[in-house]
């Protein structure tokens, strides 16, 4: 109910009166004054006037369930989120809650990680309340070789995002990295259950830099935060919400030809090194080429300098632009 009066809230510019509430949701008006004054506990700043009803004067900047319900648009992705305050990383825990059955689309959340994992065993810090947490539960029909291709997806999407809601020249590091002003925004780790015949489940951990206004010294010149790029505070719930949005619009076109083929173009567009020179590193050598794109299976292709074409898988490999991060 907590959701829906908030939805009900934000939809209306006025003020919504507690009989019109009550008779909604067939509860006393009292039970209706309890859940506002939750909603006040949590950070919403609601007036309530005598014989006008609630209004909903501002949210706070949460990453509550029901914010996050409250302005979302889709049809299955994060319509079960799951909320933790703390956590020590919401990887593990979706890994959790999928073995308990959790379905597919299934969201959590966290509002701190105490030891995020981030990709090749690094660590991924993410101090209370400021930057965003979450990890995506999905069940897809898919052979467990396919799913890096998911996680690209995933990039693609956040990139999507991120570039439409703050108007931001978002660009992808592939495999999945998002980046702006040539340090990190973004980083995605994913993780899955399989056997050889199938995946009982995938997690796509998803941490974006929000509202972040210093880095420590030793990545200042790798990460970036939304509010450093823009100099403007974001409300990280509709990030989310946007972030999932445009992942079920990638996914379906995903899953219409389970591999890339329907999304490499607006890929390749936001492809940072696209037709530049990288210097591919892998476990033990490295070497330098042209990025020319990537395939429908999403491994990044690499004109070597004596002219013959690679395709880079994203295992155990990075990529860098020849100089620095990017
Ligand atoms: C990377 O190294 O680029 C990947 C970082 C992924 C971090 C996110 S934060 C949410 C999710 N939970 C984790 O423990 N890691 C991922």
């Amino acid at each position: 109910m907590k959701s829906k009066i908030l939805e009900i809230l934000k939809a209306r510019d006025g003020y919504v009166s507690g009989q019109e509430l009550s008779e909604y949701f067939q509860v006393s008006r009292t039970a209706v004054w309890k859940a506002v004054a939750r909603l006040k506990e949590e950070g919403y700043q609601i007036e309530s006037v005598q014989k006008k009803g609630y209004r909903l004067v501002a949210s706070p900047d949460v990453v509550l369930a029901e914010e996050i319900q409250s302005i979302l648009k889709t049809r299955w992705a994060a319509r079960e989120i799951c909320y933790l305050k703390t956590v020590d990383s919401t990887n593990r825990y979706a890994k959790k809650k999928a073995e308990e059955g959790a379905p597919h689309g299934a969201l959590v959340v966290a509002e701190e990680q105490t030891q995020g994992k981030g990709r090749m065993g690094r660590n991924w810090s993410d101090p209370a309340g400021q930057n965003i947490a979450m990890t995506l539960i999905l069940r897809p029909a898919i052979q467990p070789q396919s799913a890096s291709m998911v996680t690209l997806v995933a990039g693609l999407s956040v990139a999507r995002a991120l570039k439409t809601l703050c108007g931001l020249d978002v660009k992808i590091k592939w495999p999945n990295d998002v980046v702006a002003g040539g340090r990190k925004l973004c980083g995605i780790l994913s993780e899955m259950s399989a056997e050889m015949s199938g995946i009982h489940y995938l997690v796509i951990g998803i941490g974006i830099n929000v509202n972040t206004e210093h880095f420590p010294e030793e990545l200042r010149d790798k990460a970036t935060s939304l509010y450093l790029e823009t100099g403007e505070k974001m409300q990280r719930a509709r990030i989310i919400a946007a972030c999932m949005e445009y992942f079920e619009e990638d996914f379906s076109l995903f899953e219409k030809t389970m591999d890339l083929s329907l999304l490499k173009d607006q890929y390749e567009a936001l492809l940072i090194n696209k037709d530049e020179k990288v210097k591919v590193l892998e476990r033990d050598a490295s070497y330098v080429g042209i990025a020319k794109g990537i395939d429908w299976e999403g491994e990044l292709l690499v004109e070597k300098e004596d002219g013959s074409l690679t395709r880079v898988y994203a295992g155990e490999v990075s990529v860098r632009g020849v100089y620095g991060y990017t």
